[in-house]
């Protein structure tokens, strides 16, 4: 609850609808708290240019981001950034930002590995599974008997306002806000079941089928924390130790909701899930060793079979995600990256030419500055650097390696050629790389689908030797070898 003198009295009114403005507030901040958008493109930071917002009545002095990303015809047609417009009477303004429609990436993933019929027995008609990203939540109505996704719920992770990574979550929770955080992202689950189970009574028209379809939930260490309820202090300072990672049941609406188990406070369900779903340590890959790279926010990875299995993560940034640096997605950073490179606009230490070092370059309406260079090249070292100190504790020679599973919420639009280019993979494992959508989603309902789940996963969660990159030995030489790109004649 806001105290008095927290909230102004500038009144914005949008489409016959007035807001008030709380005190130091952006109207951009206004607009996500009032849900009015989703997407916080650079994550309100003015690096963008894409919150554009027109004051028909009234107006505010230009900002230093609007004189970079707004013509000057647009600006005296008053047209401004929402992240940085803080007016001090009130105005009449219209959104002219464009919402992303994004669910297909977010969702994409294969599921022709695993066997589906409709005549086992014991199996649920349909699952209900749940990816809390830090981001996004995704939720989807899987019927059983194939794997078909009947329908989707999908919003941003409400958290949000607190911040756009796990750091900025787990600072709430220090001051006090953890009740609140977990009540935000219990009730956008709630209403995702609700709206769900609904949908699973259109196709089966019969209450009880649905009311008994579990519902299968995975995230990340944090999010599991503050779904639970769990204080999240210890996750955010040395030694980074976990309330607890086993798996948890509980009900959401009567029905029986199971929050998968993690490994650590680094590897959390989401990577469970996802090691489950591609069969990295099953028994029929016993032969194999493939890795799985989960490009978020904390570039969470895993390398082996059902002998033996290294986890780690490594603070990849915010750059593949793209939310937070420009306006653009990860997937067309890492393309046009590449393209930089081949046409020689960007050189191998990682610097644009002119004119573009100051511009910018533009694809699909946005730009790539020489900064969103900069924490892209911070980003693929953490892996690529991570990848190779993976290989080395194995140990193991990339040749001997089977595949290695790009997953992520871009979905399969990841250029994996791209990927080696910009030496985000090292080039010895280039023909093996594969994108595979959110395997967080996907193991959380074969969690709730395959009987013999729990057992299995139990196995992965045992097996894995959590390996903390940063001690090891030679990691900041080969980081720092894996800033520039690679060299190609
Ligand atoms: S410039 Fe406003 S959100 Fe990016």
């Amino acid at each position: 609850m806001l105290r008095q003198d927290e909230i102004s009295t500038v009144q914005i009114s949008i489409d016959d609808k007035t807001f008030l403005l709380h005190k130091g507030e952006s109207i951009f901040q206004m607009l996500l708290r009032q849900e009015m958008i989703f997407l916080s493109f650079c994550g309100g930071k003015g690096r963008c240019g894409r919150c554009k917002i027109r004051f028909l009545k009234g107006t505010i002095l230009p900002s230093a981001s609007d004189r970079i990303f707004l013509s000057p015809n647009e600006i005296r047609a008053g047209i401004r950034l929402a992240c940085t417009a803080r007016p001090t009477s009130d105005c009449v303004i219209e959104l002219l930002m464009e919402e992303k429609k994004d669910t297909q990436i977010i969702s994409g993933y294969d599921l022709s590995e695993w066997e589906h019929s409709d005549q086992e027995a014991d199996i649920p008609k349909a699952v209900i599974a749940v990816d809390i990203g830090t981001t996004t939540l995704a939720m989807q109505l899987i019927l059983t008997a194939d794997g078909h996704i009947e329908a989707e719920y999908r919003k941003m992770n409400p958290q949000r306002s607190y911040g756009p990574d796990v750091i900025s979550r787990i600072e709430a929770d220090e001051s006090g806000e953890g009740k609140r955080l977990t009540e935000l992202i219990r009730d956008e689950i709630e209403k995702g079941v609700s709206f769900l189970k609904k949908k699973c009574q259109e196709k089966f028209e019969d209450k009880d089928v649905c009311e008994r379809i579990p519902v299968v939930i995975a995230g990340n260490t944090v999010m599991q924390h503050l779904f639970l309820g769990y204080p999240t202090v210890s996750l955010g300072t040395h030694p980074f130790t976990p309330v607890d990672v086993q798996e948890h049941s509980l009900k959401i609406l009567d029905s029986k909701t199971i929050f998968m188990p993690g490994i650590s406070a680094f590897v959390g369900a989401d990577i469970v899930a996802g090691i489950y779903a591609l069969k990295l340590c099953s028994h029929e890959n016993r032969h194999k060793v493939s890795m799985l790279i989960d490009l978020g926010t904390n570039g969470e990875m895993a390398i082996g079979n059902a002998e033996r299995l290294l986890v780690s993560a490594t603070a990849a940034g915010p750059a593949f995600e793209g939310r937070n640096i420009s306006a653009m997605e990860g997937t067309d950073l890492i393309y046009v990256t590449a393209q930089l490179l081949e046409k020689e606009i960007l050189d191998e230490t990682g610097l644009m030419s002119d004119p573009y070092f100051d511009q910018g370059y533009e694809y699909k309406g946005s730009k790539v500055t020489q900064e969103d260079i900069r924490a892209l090249q911070m980003a693929k070292a953490a892996i690529c650097s991570g990848i190779r100190i993976l290989m080395r504790e194995y140990p193991i020679l990339p040749e001997e390696i089977d595949s290695v599973y790009l997953a992520g919420g871009f979905g399969y639009y990841l250029d994996t050629k791209s990927a080696v280019r910009i030496g985000l993979i090292p080039e010895e494992l280039a023909g093996k790389v594969r994108a595979v959508g959110n395997t967080s989603l996907m193991g959380a309902y074969l969690y709730g689908r395959n009987i013999n789940a729990a057992e299995e996963v139990k196995k992965i969660t045992g097996l894995a030797v959590p390996i903390n990159l940063a001690s090891q030995e030679g990691f900041e030489e080969k980081y720092l070898e894996s800033l520039h790109f690679p060299h190609h004649d």
